[in-house]
């Protein structure tokens, strides 16, 4: 908080803006984050934004890696990141931006809320699941290794330390936001180890701090049965990485599709929030691609500062955003994904006519 003394001897207080790093990313990522920066500053948002490069565009920008020092650094000093989706080369040579960045970070929980929303038509109602995803080991530890001519494995990898913070946190997370339930997705009767290991201290979690809560174990072939079968009947799901980012996309069709869903990539000290969807290189440099899931997630950013930074400002502004986006969708003003007739800056321009004042 800033406070000046004003010329007549008032006080009068102004909120500092906050530094929040800016990852444009690759594919539609910058034609996405220029309609969400405008957004922003249409709400007036209390959010300065500090571009930082990574993906195919920091190479392309000479710079030698994917994930580049200074971006790293960016973010470790500013606490808070808005990230554009990056492109990760298949096969050889590069690791994965995003991979590497939730390790670096530590950014230990994916939160993805799942929710329909009013003018977005899908085969589904009153879907309202939030997806938490251990962010940091299981099959995405990149531990692979050539052990013969013929044979490749691929390590999975549980800590009694990541199993147990995800579990802690999807309970705190469900009661700090009164949820009811928590379903725990897992293949423990093939992987008695690993997701052995990640029932066991849910249990413990569950069992020691918050037995308010519903708890479920759900074998992660049958669940995914269940969610296309009926969605409402999930209200957490907490998911290992490689289930969890599986089960993000199975559920965004759930509710409309990539267009529509937001995350955000929580530590203890630093977040990063992005939309689950990747740089879709299909339809970039068209102009059409939908940048709500992006906005979503800037929503999501400005409801952290307001709740762990104390920022009303950032707090008010993102409700003034979620409201103008549900009824740009409502009157039926939406991108090609949804069915709607707009291209990426005419949905924008939709949002920012109702941002009010
Ligand atoms: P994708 O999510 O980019 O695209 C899947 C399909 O959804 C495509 O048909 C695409 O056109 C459509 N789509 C995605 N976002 C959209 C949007 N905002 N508006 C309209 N349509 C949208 O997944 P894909 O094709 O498997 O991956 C492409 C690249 O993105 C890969 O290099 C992958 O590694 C990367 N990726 C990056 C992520 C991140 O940065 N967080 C997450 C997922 C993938
Ligand atoms: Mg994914």
């Amino acid at each position: 908080m800033v406070k000046l003394e004003g010329g007549g001897g008032d006080t009068i207080r102004l909120m500092a803006k906050q530094k929040v790093v800016l990852i444009p990313g690759d594919g539609i990522g910058p034609e996405i984050s220029d309609a969400v920066v405008r957004v922003l500053e249409g709400a007036g948002a209390p959010v300065v934004f500090e571009m930082h490069l990574a993906g195919v565009a920091a190479l392309e920008a000479g710079m030698d890696d994917v994930l580049p020092e200074v971006t790293v650094d960016a973010i470790l000093q500013r606490g808070v990141a808005l990230k554009g989706p990056c492109t990760t080369p298949i096969g050889e040579g590069f690791s994965s931006v995003n991979v590497g960045l939730r390790k670096r970070l530590d950014l230990w929980a994916a939160v993805r809320p799942v929710k329909s929303l009013a003018g977005v038509e899908s085969r589904y109602e009153g879907v309202d699941l939030i997806i938490i995803r251990e962010n940091t080991e299981g099959l995405y530890s990149g531990v692979e290794n050539q052990v013969t001519s013929e044979v490749i494995i691929s390590m999975k990898v549980a800590t009694r330390k990541a199993c147990k913070r995800i579990a802690r946190g999807a309970f705190r997370f469900a009661n700090r936001n009164g949820r009811k339930k928590v379903s725990v997705f897992h293949k423990a009767n093939i992987m008695k180890m690993t997701d052995g290991l990640l029932l066991d201290l849910c249990r413990m979690v569950h069992a020691e701090d918050y037995p308010n809560i519903e708890y479920e174990e759900v074998i992660v072939d049958a669940g995914s049965m269940r969610l296309v079968q009926d969605p409402t009947q999930f209200d957490i799901i907490l998911c290992e990485n490689l289930y969890g980012d599986i089960m993000s996309d199975l559920c965004a069709g759930l509710v409309g599709g990539l267009g529509v869903t937001p995350g955000g990539n929580y530590g203890d000290e630093r977040v990063v929030f992005e939309a689950v969807h990747g740089s879709a290189p299909d339809i970039a440099g068209k102009g059409v691609a939908n940048p709500l899931a992006l906005l979503m997630s800037a929503k999501m950013m400005l409801e952290y500062l307001g709740d762990y930074k104390g920022n009303k400002e950032a707090a008010a502004s993102a409700k003034r955003i979620e409201s103008a986006y549900l009824a740009a969708l409502e009157a039926g003003e939406k991108t090609g994904d949804l069915g709607g007739s707009l291209d990426t800056q005419g949905f924008a321009d939709a949002v920012i006519k109702r941002l009010g004042s």
